[in-house]
């Protein structure tokens, strides 16, 4: 699925550069000049006001996010007591004062990858780790559900919704959670974008908010404005929700960050997925607990925003919180101004062994040792006037007594203007809305391909003398011929119109998928990953179907039959090639009807007319195409007189 997704996205890259509208829908960089609104800051001197960073551990707490964990049990046996290390231990060292579980806890998955149900087994695996390592007494522990968690479960209430009984939190659908400390309140509000119902895998890879739940998220803006800071987190990136407009990113503006997980970097493809919002907002998807062990130390340090995106047990770890990393700045709603105005350069260091040294230099030039503040804090005495212009670099090397070194190196600005945009690709998959995307491209090559049949079909030959004849004639024989002009308009129509497979998209419930949707039980989701495998469908079975068939037609007609032509000496490589290319199709279409059999079960995979059904049919058209009586061409005004 995700290599698919990384394939896809390469694909989009090129075609991105056409469609220029669907430029508009994202960012690349972030433009100062733009407005950004400032939820809490009324008087206009953002970080001109106390308290300044010190050398003391105050106006600072951190937390710690932590992403598709997928307990499984069938794959990776070290993935849950790795897990449950991570709950003792690091969560120990650590000491946060709330873990974010940002969906996919449990992988919810067949033993073949293929399929997908909810296993009691995994949940109650979940569950003894959380009650295990008594995490939930030591910190706050706020799990929530991605779409593993979501899968073939009909109901919130039903029986398999384990999520219900066996995790720390509990809570469905989105919710604010107020962080309070005695220097201020933080706001934490959940984005839900699961579906209810939650078919089985892979059509709930898009999130979707309806108006309903739009409406309380805005509930939750508004209050989120009346404490220091918020931070939004979900399970999905906000490039695979669909929402009504203005959109779920429109919705975050007032927040510093959102945190998510999902796309696990891809398998591997992008290993950082960060980017920021037209409004300011960062966009920081984490990578994987399942193969990547990956995990996330954030802080809140005088309202200022750090993170570092860390490996379990690679010690020590390092975040530093005073200069904050230019990289990440929010001039909207961060209280920048403090930087300039601190005293100390601040850093967070965590160790399963104690810290024995941490070396501060800023661009090369070594600045000192920091001391320690108290807890993880570590403080040295700087002075920022020396770097008012520009962006600088600050390396922090910090040892423990077990000889385990990290140097973390980052730059900082205490300019308002300058601050580094991310890169094409990593905005372009966070910040896009794939589904338009995919909406769009489904429709120009739907468009395209029934619009050349039905344009041969109807125009007087030779139409378009742009194209070589050899196209022309092929394809005015096979729009021209009854059984391949109607065989195929019903097969493209149906792909679009149709339904693809009728089944049981839920155990127990059955459901049918169209390209712009998939109904079950009367419940309609939105297409959105419909469109993209639309799209597959079109291009590796239907268009080169469409052309197999012109070409097989092409040769018919000047005589050839299927053996004749495969001994004509000269062409015959080429000849062999093609024939292997269609078969290499037919093998993938054959392919995609065993998968519709291992994912919705034996029912889909009879009654799929765009799968199954259509792959008997082509078997019949290509044998048709060869066996069947030579093609004469006959002019249209013949063949067509009515036209
Ligand atoms: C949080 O907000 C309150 C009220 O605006 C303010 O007094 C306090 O200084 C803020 N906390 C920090 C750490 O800036
Ligand atoms: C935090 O919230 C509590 C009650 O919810 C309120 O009494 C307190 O004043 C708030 N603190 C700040 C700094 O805004
Ligand atoms: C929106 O979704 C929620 C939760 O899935 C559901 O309870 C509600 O009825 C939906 N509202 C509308 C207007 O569809």
């Amino acid at each position: 699925m995700l290599k698919l997704f990384g394939a896809l996205v390469v694909l989009g890259l090129a075609l991105a550069c056409i469609t220029s509208w669907v430029l508009d829908s994202y960012d690349t960089a972030w433009h100062p000049k733009r407005s950004i609104r400032h939820p809490a800051d009324g008087d206009g001197s953002k970080g001109n006001t106390p308290p300044f960073p010190g050398d003391d551990l105050n106006n600072i707490f951190w937390f710690v996010q932590v992403s598709d964990i997928h307990i499984s049990r069938f794959h990776d046996p070290r993935r849950i007591p790795d897990f449950e290390k991570f709950c003792t231990d690091t969560i120990e060292v650590i000491k946060p004062a709330l873990v974010l579980a940002t969906g996919d806890l449990t992988d919810a998955k067949t033993e073949s990858k293929v399929g997908s149900l909810q296993h009691e087994v995994e949940w109650q695996a979940y569950h003894n780790v959380l009650k295990r390592s008594q995490v939930m007494e030591r910190t706050k522990w706020i799990d929530i559900r991605g779409n593993h968690d979501a899968f073939n479960i009909i109901s919130l209430e039903s029986v398999n919704n384990y999520y219900r009984k066996y995790s720390a939190n509990q809570k469905i659908g989105s919710f604010h959670y107020v962080h309070t400390t005695p220097f201020g309140n933080y706001s934490f509000v959940c984005v839900d974008a699961t579906l209810t119902p939650g078919p089985k895998r892979p059509y709930n890879f898009f999130g979707i908010l309806n108006q309903t739940q739009m409406d309380s998220l805005n509930t939750f803006r508004a209050d989120s404005l009346k404490t220091n800071q918020s931070v939004w987190f979900g399970h999905y990136t906000t490039s695979t929700i669909v929402s009504p407009s203005p959109g779920v990113r429109d919705m975050m503006r007032s927040a510093v960050a959102y945190l998510c997980g999902h796309l696990h970097t891809l398998g591997g493809l992008m290993p950082v997925l960060h980017s920021r919002h037209p409004s300011g907002t960062l966009e920081l998807e984490l990578g994987d607990w399942m193969d990547n062990r990956r995990y996330r130390v954030l802080a809140f340090d005088h309202d200022l925003l750090s993170f570092s995106d860390l490996q379990f047990e690679r010690w020590p770890a390092v975040l530093i919180t005073n200069p904050k990393d230019a990289q990440y700045l929010h001039p909207g709603v961060e209280p920048l101004g403090r930087i300039r105005r601190s005293t100390h350069i601040r850093i967070l260091a965590f160790s399963e062994a104690p810290i024995t040294a941490v070396h501060v230099s800023i661009d090369g030039e070594p600045l000192g040792t920091g001391r320690s503040a108290g807890g993880p804090l570590y403080v040295l005495l700087w002075d920022p006037s020396l770097y008012l212009v520009g962006l600088h670099t600050i390396t922090v090397k910090v040892e423990d007594s077990a000889g385990r070194s990290t140097v973390r190196e980052q730059h900082f600005t205490l300019e308002d203007s300058v601050t580094p945009s991310f890169g094409f690709t990593q905005s372009f998959i966070l910040l896009s809305d794939h589904y338009i995307l995919g909406r769009a491209l489904f429709l120009i090559t739907m468009l395209l391909n029934v619009g050349v049949l039905l344009a041969f079909r109807f125009l007087r030959f030779p139409l378009s003398r742009a194209l070589p004849s050899q196209i022309c004639l092929s394809l005015h024989l096979v729009s021209k011929t009854d059984l391949f002009f109607y065989s195929l308009l019903l097969f493209n129509l149906c792909t679009a119109l149709g339904p693809w497979f009728i089944g049981e998209l839920i155990d127990g419930h059955s459901g049918a998928c169209f390209a712009f949707g998939v109904l079950i039980d009367g419940h309609f989701l939105e297409g959105s990953l419909t469109y993209v495998v639309g799209v597959i469908q079109l291009l590796f079975f239907n268009i080169p179907l469409t052309f197999y068939l012109c070409w097989s037609l092409y040769h018919r007609s000047h005589g050839n039959t299927l053996r004749s032509h495969l001994v004509r000496p000269g062409r015959r490589c080429r000849t062999l090639a093609v024939h292997l290319l269609m078969l290499l199709l037919l093998g993938w279409q054959a392919h995609s009807c065993y998968f519709l059999l291992e994912t919705y079960g034996a029912t889909a995979f009879f009654l799929s007319p765009v799968r199954t059904w259509a792959l008997a049919l082509s078997l019949v058209l290509v044998y048709r195409a060869w066996t069947g009586p030579a093609p004469l061409f006959r002019d249209n005004s013949k063949s067509n007189s009515s036209s």
